[in-house]
């Protein structure tokens, strides 16, 4: 059996891959966070507490495992954040991405590695995998440099381009657009939201099967996978607000302008994804489709 290592699997993608992968049962699978293991299920894989800053680690964790797959899902994914702490975002989103590549070149494995779609402007979105990136903001660099440092390797490597990933993990510790629009209009907070961004937004366990089809096929470039549609966030959140029957007032649209942000966001982006639907059979489900099933999972997990 194929072995498989997952980086940042305590992440959003990185649980819902390890859960994908025990449905599975194709893969001996090797799941790696920094500190403690934080998923509920601790049976049918190996956890290694993996720091991938630290280079003499992810050398021994390889040579100790010799993974024919890695997927790397750990980031800084916090924009604001690497644009206040550019030192420690270029550490792991850069840095930490070479010394996997040099493992990776050592033991011959495939490297799959999250991108953004970030890496473009947003002036001519949906993007396709040809496309020209710009990036606007540190983030933005830092995962484009990321994606330059695979080509600088002798090895097999996948860019796997998302936006906007929403789903639950297990310690529910990490909110997303869908929840935080949720959460908030029932605790009848007020929500500035942007009503000059356009996103496709992602469910997580579709980002989950979209790599793993990487790994199984060993298809190797850049793939974009994202949901199927579209929207403006505003136009999202309004959906989110439909599916709950929940009070829109609480809804203030606003320009991205007003935000004063560090980091200014790409207008409007967006995925092309024929070449992932047609090469992998990667089939995304709607927002819509993506919200209920989200919604059957919050209501498993208060049972
Ligand atoms: N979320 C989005 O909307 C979005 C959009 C576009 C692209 N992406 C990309 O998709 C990927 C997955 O995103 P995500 O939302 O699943 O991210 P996430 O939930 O923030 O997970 C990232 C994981 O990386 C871990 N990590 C942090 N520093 C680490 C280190 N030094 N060594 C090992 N692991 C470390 C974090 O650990 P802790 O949990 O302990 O902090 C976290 O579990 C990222 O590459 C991101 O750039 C995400």
């Amino acid at each position: 059996m194929k072995k498989i290592l997952i980086t940042g699997s305590n992440g959003l993608l990185g649980q819902k891959i390890i859960y994908n992968l025990l449905d599975r049962g194709n893969f001996e699978i090797i799941a790696t966070a920094k500190g403690e293991n934080r998923l509920k299920e601790k049976n049918g894989y190996e956890f290694v507490s993996l720091d991938i800053t630290n280079c003499v680690a992810v050398a021994s964790v390889f040579e100790a495992h010799k993974p024919d797959v890695v997927i790397n899902t750990a980031a800084m994914t916090n924009v604001d954040q690497c644009e206040s702490e550019k030192e420690a975002c270029w550490e792991l989103n850069v840095n930490a991405v070479k010394y996997l590549a040099q493992a990776t070149e050592k033991h011959n494995s495939h490297l799959v590695h999250l991108s953004t779609d970030f890496v473009f402007d947003g002036e001519n979105g949906p993007y396709s995998e040809g496309d020209e990136p710009n990036p606007l903001h540190y983030y933005a660099e830092s995962k484009l440099a990321s994606e330059r440092v695979l080509q600088d390797y002798d090895i097999k490597w996948s860019i796997v381009r998302t936006i906007i990933i929403y789903g639950i993990v297990d310690d529910m510790s990490r909110s997303n657009l869908v929840l935080w629009a949720k959460n908030s209009i029932e605790n009848k907070q007020t929500i500035n939201v942007v009503n000059d961004q356009y996103r496709s937004p992602t469910l997580a366990e579709d980002l989950a099967e979209g790599c793993i089809l990487i790994a199984e096929k060993e298809e190797e470039g850049v793939f974009h996978l994202s949901g199927p549609e579209t929207h403006c966030i505003l136009d999202l959140v309004y959906m989110v607000a439909d599916y709950y029957d929940l009070d829109k007032s609480y809804i203030k649209p606003i320009t991205s302008a007003s935000l004063n942000q560090a980091a200014k966001r790409p207008p409007k982006t967006g995925f092309v994804i024929d070449k992932s639907r047609k090469i992998l059979g990667y089939n995304p489900v709607s927002f819509m489709e993506g919200i209920k099933i989200l919604e059957n999972q919050i209501k498993e997990k208060s049972k």
